[in-house]
Formats: C-alpha cells, sequence, structure tokens
C-alpha cells in the first residue's frame, strides 16, 4: 500500500482547525501512505454557473489532484447539524462535468469529523455521505469515525497515541486502502 496518494481535504478554513489536526493524525496513523493536503477552501469562489468555463484556478488545481490521487480522505465540521457551506461550495464545483468527468465519480473516498459538540459531527457526516452519494463517490462505509468535544481530545494536537479513537481512524483508513485496491482490480481485472 506504500505506493498510494490520499488527498486530504479538511471543510474548515480555521488556523486552528480540529479537523485539519484530525487529518494529521491520520497521516500519522498511515505512514505508508502519501497524504497531499488541501487544506485552503478558501481559494474555491462561490459556485456560479456563469464563470465555470473556464474553471478558476483553485478548482482545476483541486480536480487535478483528485485526480492524481487514488483516494480522498475528508474530515467535516459540523455547522448547524450539517456541512458547512465552504465544503458543499466546492463538492458543487467538483461535481460538474468537465474535461473528462466529474472527478468524485467513482474515487474512493473516506469521511470522518470531529466537533465541539457531543454528536462529534455526525450530522454534519450524513449530509455530506448523501452529497457524495448523489455524486456517485465510493464511500467507505464502516467504520464512522466521530470526535464529539474534540477541543479535549485534540489538546495536544493530534490524536493520543494508542486511544481507541486512534484505532477506529486507522480502520478507516485502512477501509479507504482497501476500496482503492478493490476499484483497481475492477478497473484492470488482469493485473
Ligand atoms: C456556524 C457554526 C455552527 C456550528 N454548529 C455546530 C453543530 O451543529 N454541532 C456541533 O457539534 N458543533 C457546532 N459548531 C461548533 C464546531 O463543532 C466547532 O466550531 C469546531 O471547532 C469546528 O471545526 P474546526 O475546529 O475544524 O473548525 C458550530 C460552529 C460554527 C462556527
Amino acid at each position: 500500500m506504500s505506493d498510494l496518494t490520499i488527498l486530504a481535504l479538511s471543510g474548515s478554513l480555521r488556523k486552528e482547525s480540529l479537523n485539519t489536526r484530525l487529518l494529521k493524525s491520520a497521516a500519522e496513523v498511515a505512514p505508508d501512505l502519501t497524504f497531499d493536503e488541501f487544506l485552503d477552501l478558501a481559494a474555491i469562489p462561490p459556485f456560479n454557473e456563469d464563470t465555470e468555463h473556464p474553471a478558476p484556478p483553485a478548482v482545476a488545481d483541486l480536480r487535478r489532484r483528485i485526480r492524481a490521487a487514488d483516494g480522498v480522505l475528508i474530515a467535516t465540521p459540523e455547522y448547524n447539524g450539517s456541512l458547512p457551506g465552504v465544503l458543499k461550495n466546492a463538492l458543487d464545483w467538483l461535481s460538474r462535468p468537465i474535461d473528462d468527468g466529474p472527478v468524485l465519480d467513482r474515487k474512493p473516498v473516506a469521511v470522518i469529523g470531529a466537533s465541539q459538540g457531543p454528536l462529534g459531527s455526525i450530522r454534519a457526516q450524513l449530509s455530506l455521505r448523501q452529497v457524495l452519494h448523489k455524486m456517485n463517490a465510493n464511500t467507505v462505509g464502516q467504520p464512522e469515525f466521530v470526535l464529539p468535544h474534540a477541543q479535549q481530545a485534540l489538546a495536544a494536537g493530534e490524536l493520543p497515541i494508542g486511544s481507541p479513537a486512534v484505532e477506529i481512524l486507522t480502520a478507516v483508513v485502512e477501509g479507504l486502502v482497501t476500496l482503492i485496491e478493490v476499484s483497481r482490480v475492477v478497473a484492470s481485472p488482469g493485473r
């Protein structure tokens, strides 16, 4: 699995984002994987059908990096019981059939999230999964990773080594790797 690249996408713009920290923990649990971090959704303009062509540079860059990656790991905050607008906006751009098609179509994707509330972003993750389902992404179903009261859990910067949360996070990343391997076999059955 050492030749795989994962695009890590944070749904938060905040410098001290707990979700961005969570992505860094995910990179720690999978040292064999190469993580390409996309942490600046602020560069993606509001979606507007009038300005789709040519794609704004940040959108073209994100599309290129998704195509280049074997899989995508999205960490979403929860805003008002749903996914943040900046993340939905980016997904709307990515859903459009430009050049060789919508880039998340059949792409292996895993969803995780952290929130400061008691539900650990589960409602945001469900909303995000609904959008990814419509986009025909190939998502990891189980396990689900939620991190409630994340400011305490991530107080040291990353998740404490050996904690139950690390075990579940590791299983999610392994699930993503399995999806990638299966999709490779389906794409090239003779390999
Ligand atoms: C506009 C807004 C809405 C929020 N709504 C929720 C919510 O519905 N559930 C929740 O658990 N936390 C909610 N929060 C708190 C977030 O969990 C907290 O700000 C978290 O740190 C955001 O993720 P980040 O650290 O990656 O930026 C909300 C925060 C903001 C700014």
